[in-house]
């Protein structure tokens, strides 16, 4: 959460800073800032709201310097408002700092600096960083030193940005328990949270890791850990293709997002399914140079090295627990992963929220498999479980959407999904191709475990390479959605209902209306709401069924006859031709025939489309949602 950027170099600063922060709005759009460098002295332009705001006063002021830095905010503490905004500045306005993330100790730091004299102008854990670096620099005229001790002084995990006027030839960034790119170009340097935003202008990249300070100039970078020793790190190449951000002709990121999971679903199962009668591989991915030939250029492959996944055959046989950390929407995804492994495997599985291990004993050891799912590869929560079970001798696997992340730093054993970036905050075709990864890896611990037949494992891989054409059915009936579910944008309340397969995806379908309309919505297991939650049916209310022909059809649509003898609005998620849902339900958003254990892959898009109709005709920024981030680093 929050964006951190900088640059160094011949080119004006502001407009490339900006270009930067346009790249990492995801991670927070409360306000936006920057501190340059403008004939020797510091100036900020700072404001409240989204990055346009900034622009504006950009625009305005014309800024002609060449050093800078700038930040996008998710709020943690003070409002958003101008004065929260980064960067913030110690009392001589000669030192700036952006901040990602929390220090933990920032009150009793701030009763100290207030003792000694010094004047707060935000609410924010920040200010204290910029007022400690200055006074320790009064006394140490060294801006290294003033970070060195400064940093001994904080507690909790952040990655800062500094700049001093009395040193514009340099940018300082400091990592504790995040993730801080230097971009180095010919003669100019950037700095972001996400190397993403410095792809841009080149593929050259130096991550800092934790506990690592950088001194950033035009010409290169030098590392330092925490204890003032310089750390010596070659940089690596990204991918040379700089991710392309537009909508496509669509209105929205997300409407586009939706529509790209056929595709997405076939570029992750052309990855690690070469044919159905061959055992599903996690070989490592080999990354293609630009002319689209994989290369053998070792420093370009150090990314691509990490894929895969590593285990031997005795190791993978040697398993016999699985825990699976996530948050949000990758957690219903790994809520599916658990029926599928358990099912294909007979392995047990455990499924936790990642926040929820904290402070909790957590039941791995040596013979147990931990995954952490995270689209982002960043969120703060599922890096410390994965941590925690590493320190306790599990194998780990991360699944991730961003194979440039923390993520693929701290576990040896990646699969990664073909989803390209996702732009809109809230989680769709990632959704899908987390779900993908875990069919993928239920085949293929089943085969590697000998767990199922050959023929049996055949089957299933072609039912999954069906998969993209049948959601492709449910995309084109796109309209036929976006009407009936206009029917229900008024609701102020919403009921998700579903059994076995698709209790997750009622739990998604209700965050996905949730965090796109605002509606308040609720998941639950469908046999669960004669245990309370029908209490709040009535004629007003509506509830969204998910009901596919299974073990728990029956059982399933009875749950629905009690809502529907409350006067619910009765709205189904089922197959074409089923006339038992015809006859029960008000709104049928019909989806293909397809196998029960499938059916998460397509019941969640008529939710998703639902979602994002109802959200657009309210008017709601569908992209960005209010107070969210896409990555969500803080605990
Ligand atoms: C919802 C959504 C979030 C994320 C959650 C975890 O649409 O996107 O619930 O799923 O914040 O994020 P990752 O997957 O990056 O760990």
């Amino acid at each position: 959460m929050c964006g951190i950027v900088g640059y160094l170099g011949p080119a004006k600063a502001a407009p490339v800073l900006l270009s930067e922060l346009r790249c990492l709005e995801y991670r927070g759009y409360d306000s936006a800032g920057v501190a340059i460098i403008q004939d020797g002295e510091l100036s900020v332009l700072k404001a409240a709201g989204k990055l346009n705001n900034l622009e504006k006063l950009i625009t305005d002021n014309k800024p002609t310097a060449t050093v800078g830095i700038g930040h996008t905010r998710w709020a943690t503490h003070g409002v958003p408002n101008d004065q929260n905004a980064h960067p913030h500045l110690d009392a001589s306005k000669t030192i700036a700092v952006v901040h990602n993330g929390i220090i933990e100790n920032y009150e009793e730091l701030k009763d100290e600096l207030i003792k000694d004299g010094y004047a707060f102008e935000s609410d924010t854990d920040t200010e204290v960083i910029a007022h400690l670096i200055s006074k320790v620099y009064e006394t140490e005229k060294d801006m290294l030193k003033a970070i060195f001790k400064t940093v001994g002084l904080l507690r909790g995990a952040y990655a800062l940005g500094v700049v001093s006027q009395k040193h514009p030839d340099k940018i300082y960034a400091i990592n504790q328990h995040y993730s801080l790119s230097v971009g180095l170009g010919n003669n100019e340097s950037f700095l972001a949270s996400d190397s993403m935003a410095v792809r841009q202008y080149t593929n050259k990249v130096v991550r800092l890791e934790q506990s690592e300070i950088a001194e950033i100039t035009k010409e290169g970078v030098r590392l330092f850990a925490f204890d003032g020793k310089e750390v010596k790190r070659r940089p690596m190449s990204l991918d040379s293709n700089p991710y392309v951000i537009d909508k496509g002709g669509y209105k929205h990121f997300l409407l586009k997002e939706i529509h790209e999971q056929p595709l997405v679903l076939r570029q992750t199962l052309a990855k690690y399914l070469v044919h159905p009668t061959k055992p599903v591989s996690f070989i490592p991915h080999i990354t293609p140079n630009s002319n689209g030939a994989a290369t053998n250029n070792e420093e370009e492959n150090q990314l691509s090295k990490s894929y895969g996944v590593h285990l031997t055959e005795m190791e993978l046989k040697g398993i016999d627990r699985i825990q699976v950390v996530a948050c949000g929407t990758a957690y219903h995804a790994s809520l599916v992963g658990k029926l599928i492994i358990e099912q294909l495997c007979n392995l047990p599985v455990s499924v936790d929220i990642a926040s929820e291990i904290r402070g909790r004993r957590l039941m791995v050891n040596e013979s147990s498999l931990t995954i952490a799912v995270s689209q982002s590869g960043e969120t703060a929560d599922t890096l410390a479980a994965l941590e925690e079970a590493k320190k306790l001798g599990s194998f780990t696997l991360g699944i991730t959407n961003r194979p440039d992340s923390h993520l693929s730093q701290i576990t040896p054993n990646l699969i990664v999904t073909e989803c390209g970036i996702e732009v809109s905050v809230a989680a769709t075709k990632t959704y899908l191709a987390q779900l993908t990864s875990f069919y993928l890896l239920g085949i293929y611990l089943a085969e590697a475990r000998g767990a199922i037949t050959t023929e049996h494992a055949r089957k299933l891989k072609s039912d999954l390479n069906a998969i993209p054409t049948l959601l492709e059915q449910i995309l084109a009936k796109e309209n036929e959605i976006r009407l009936a579910s206009l029917k229900y944008a008024d609701a102020h309340d919403v009921v998700f209902i579903g059994r076995g397969f698709n209790y997750p995806t009622a739990l998604e379908g209700a965050l996905k209306l949730k965090e796109l309309s605002y509606i308040h919505a609720s998941g639950y297991a469908a046999g669960e709401l004669k245990h309370g939650p029908i209490a709040v049916l009535d004629s007003k209310v509506p509830v969204v069924t998910v009901l596919v022909p299974g073990v728990v059809y029956e059982k399933t649509l009875s749950n629905a006859q009690e809502a529907r003898a409350r006067n619910a609005q009765m709205i189904a998620v089922a197959v074409e031709g089923d006339e038992q849902a015809a006859r029960t339900f008000d709104t049928v958003l019909s989806i293909p025939a397809v196998d029960e254990f499938f059916s998460p892959l397509l019941t969640v898009v008529p939710m998703q489309l639902m979602s994002y109709f109802i959200a657009d005709y309210l008017g709601k920024d569908v992209d960005q949602p209010r107070n969210l981030a896409k990555s969500v680093t803080v605990e």
